[in-house]
């Protein structure tokens, strides 16, 4: 079982696409706004070596699984407007009976137009001897550009080879453009499929963190709150995270991307879980902080109410019409008015207005109040158009995650040095009231208490 050759994880054979007709009108949409002289270039997400023979766990590139569904590595969808033989080409591997027996099924050339609807497929071995034609004629390729050195060279060596046959009459690419603008402003409006998918993965994660929160306990290590997280995703149908869970207990809550998770629960301390299962693509990011021997202290409580009254602030904002930054400024606003009352900032006469504009908070929040959410976990899209913020629209999904993060040596009251609180959901923007994909994980302290003193929390 030492074959040096990457193992997938593709599917097996004839996994029908349950979101197929979904996809085509994505790429018919996507061939229109293309217009007919360009042509778009997707390639696969590389696979990446873990050590000699390992890879890592394969994942597709969110914009060719938009866009096609298209699972494996070595593959290249090529969309051209008006083409002959069909706008959709997909270039993979081939059907390899000899290395399906290590590696498992591929779709092939022949799965590529019968399961993924291409017009026509070809062996990836054949992309520079069948690109240049197809980029014949073609006034602009559209890709991801700088994504990857060796990509990048490769639709070069591909121009270059059009450029070759100009004295047959033959006119190549001049433009080169990035592929961002076509396909990111689609995939931050979730469909309602997507938004299925999202529901459910926020709900796994949710369900997650609640088994997490009823097994902390003094003495617990944070690494096997770590598994309890993962093998309840796991169970439920995630085998993925969407990014690499952070479990602080104590001060490591005051480290933003902790991923070392390494201590052990003291009595007293405050525990800081953000973790999301990613489902069929899809990410769910969500944070929760708890007392690990189940009962706040008075002043974790303080901050924690302080913190939760600034993401509901937020999270009031996420409405259809507003802008990105309304949630952002609506949790400053209560952080900052807080943290004079805690006694964490010393206003000395100065308003609320100028503690805000002189970033009195930044001590203690240091990051923004959220992102967009979607396939990735900092999903694409834009946050401002033409200078400004960006208007919320049905279908958007973003995170709302406040924190105050008191490192053990800042200027504070002794009782509070050395907390760090976040408390993050996912949410929809909709047509009225917001949707807060998380809902399933308490938050509120005294119902955070009561699901922690309904578990036997033994070590
Ligand atoms: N878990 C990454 C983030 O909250 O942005
Ligand atoms: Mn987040
Ligand atoms: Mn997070």
């Amino acid at each position: 079982m030492n074959d040096p050759q990457p193992q997938t994880s593709v599917a097996g054979p004839a996994r029908p696409l349950s979101n197929a007709a979904e996809l085509k009108q994505r790429r018919r949409d996507l061939l229109k706004a293309l217009g007919d002289e360009a042509v778009l270039l997707l390639p696969a997400a590389p696979e990446v070596i873990r050590n000699r023979d390992v890879h890592h766990p394969y994942r597709q590139s969110s914009d060719l699984t938009w866009l096609t569904g298209f699972p494996e590595p070595e593959a290249v969808a090529v969309l051209a407007p008006k083409r002959k033989e069909g706008a959709f080409v997909l270039f993979c591997r081939p059907r390899d009976p000899e290395r399906e027996v290590w590696d498992g099924y591929r779709y092939g050339v022949e799965g590529a137009v019968e399961q993924f609807g291409a017009d026509e497929a070809f062996p990836i071995a054949e992309l520079d001897q069948r690109l240049p034609d197809i980029l014949a004629d073609r006034r602009r390729v559209v890709y991801p550009l700088g994504l990857d050195d060796d990509f990048d060279r490769r639709v070069i060596g591909w121009l270059r080879a059009v450029r070759a046959l100009a004295r047959k009459g033959i006119s190549a690419p001049s433009e080169l453009v990035s592929a961002d603008r076509y396909l990111h402003e689609r995939r931050l409006i979730k469909s309602k499929s997507e938004l299925k998918i999202m529901r459910r993965a926020a709900a796994i994660s949710a369900a997650a963190h609640q088994r997490l929160m009823q097994r902390a306990a003094p003495g617990c290590t944070e690494q096997r709150l770590e598994a309890t997280f993962l093998a309840a995703c796991a169970e439920q149908g995630a085998r993925f995270q969407a990014y690499p869970p952070i479990v602080g207990s104590g001060a490591n809550a005051c480290v933003l991307h902790y991923v070392e998770n390494a201590g052990v629960l003291s009595d007293g301390d405050l525990v800081l879980v953000d973790a999301g299962c990613e489902l069929e693509g899809y990410a769910s990011d969500i944070t929760r902080t708890f007392p690990a021997n189940g009962r706040f202290s008075a002043a974790q409580r303080r901050l924690y109410e302080l913190v939760l009254k600034a993401q509901r602030a937020a999270i009031a904002k996420v409405r259809a019409g507003n802008h990105w930054n309304q949630p952002h400024k609506a949790a400053l606003k209560v952080l900052t008015q807080g943290l004079v009352e805690l006694g964490l900032i010393q206003a000395e006469g100065a308003d609320l207005k100028q503690l805000i504009k002189d970033e009195r908070h930044k001590p203690f929040y240091m990051h923004k109040t959220g992102h967009w959410l979607g396939m990735d976990v900092h999903d694409v899209g834009q946050y401002k158009q033409a200078g400004r913020w960006r208007r919320f629209e049905p279908g958007m999904v973003l995170t709302v995650e406040p924190g105050l993060y008191i490192a053990p040596d800042a200027e504070a009251p002794a009782e509070y040095r050395g907390i760090g609180i976040r408390i993050e959901d996912d949410v929809l923007v909709t047509d009225g009231e917001p949707e807060v994909l998380s809902a399933a994980v308490p938050k509120d302290p005294d119902e955070i208490e009561v699901l922690m003193a309904a578990a036997s929390r033994t070590v």
